[in-house]
């Protein structure tokens, strides 16, 4: 497997960040994680204006030359060296502030960000789907900027391993009782026949899936952006997790205790089936949107 590393394609194995990168030190960066289908991306727009805002957020500027259609560019040529123009796969990117002698604040302008592109193969999780998947909920420990996708995931990665340590697929975050979101994914509920979910504020990150989801959901079920109580989601009818790497999956156990009839719910399936219409759809014109004539 061949990555992107500040300029150059390399071989993973002999892709080496420097001990003083400020994202190894301080999680002093931001990724994305773009769904590619059949060598295309989905919705690579959507992600890079998440990834702009990310990095304005967190004032890292990129090298002028590092534009959309340049990382649409780099994104696709590693589909294709790699080997996954079939199928489903994920490109991984992540921008940090740099390398620099530890101190807590930026290190002189100039510094260049590094910049790191990989792409993998997606096994998507289709065998939950089918059955469903179990969820637990926990405290949401995280800061109040979560509308960034940082490289600061700590509390995800303790959220995700207690549901893995449950037999659980996913951590659903509880903050001052109601569900943000979940521990690497979006959550809606179908509540009285209203798909809700929580509005895209600071507290959660706005998932590309969950948007397009949104948009989706909007030609048959009437939809809600409301935080919902835990209580709530506690007698919703269907559960459903949104992300690139699981789509939409029910959710038909939380905290051991059936959701609804206990089966993926007509919504979530409705909705699944949609979005994967819509990624199938996507190679005519996603990408070539931004790419440089
Ligand atoms: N994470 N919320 C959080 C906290 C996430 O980490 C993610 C995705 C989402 C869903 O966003 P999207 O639909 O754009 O994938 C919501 C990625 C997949 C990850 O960290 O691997």
């Amino acid at each position: 497997m061949i990555v992107y590393l500040n300029g150059a394609y390399v071989d993973r194995a002999h892709a080496t960040i420097p001990v003083d990168d400020r994202g190894f030190l301080f999680g002093d960066g931001v990724y994305e994680v773009t769904r590619a289908v059949g060598g295309q991306l989905f919705e690579a727009e959507r992600h890079l204006r998440r990834l702009a805002r990310g990095l304005e957020g967190l004032r890292i500027d990129l090298p002028a030359d590092l534009d959309a259609a340049r990382l649409i560019a780099i994104s696709e040529r590693l589909l294709e060296h790699n080997g996954l123009v079939h199928g489903d796969a994920t490109v991984y990117l992540q921008i940090t502030r740099g390398v620099a002698e530890r101190r807590h604040h930026f290190p002189p302008s100039g510094t260049p960000p590094t910049v790191l592109l990989g792409a993998s193969r997606l096994a998507v999780p289709d065998d939950v789907r089918r059955t469903g998947a179990a969820a637990v909920t926990t405290a949401d420990l995280r800061w109040l900027r979560c509308d960034l996708k940082t490289v600061n995931l700590l509390p995800n990665v303790l959220a995700k391993q207690q549901a893995v340590e449950a037999g659980a697929f996913e951590a659903i975050l509880i903050r001052d009782t109601v569900v943000t979101e979940g521990a690497s994914s979006n959550v809606f509920a179908v509540v009285d026949g209203v798909l809700r979910t929580h509005p895209a504020t600071p507290l959660i990150l706005a998932g590309i899936t969950r948007e397009v989801v949104l948009e989706l959901a909007a030609d048959f079920v009437p939809v809600a952006l409301e935080p919902i109580p835990l209580a709530v989601l506690f007698r919703a009818s269907e559960v459903m997790i949104t992300a690139t790497t699981a789509d939409v999956m029910p959710v038909v156990t939380l905290d051991g205790q059936p959701v609804g009839d206990g089966r993926p719910g007509a919504v979530a399936r409705r909705l699944h089936t949609a979005l994967r219409a819509r990624m199938a759809r996507a190679p005519a014109g996603a990408s070539a949107a931004a790419r440089p004539s």
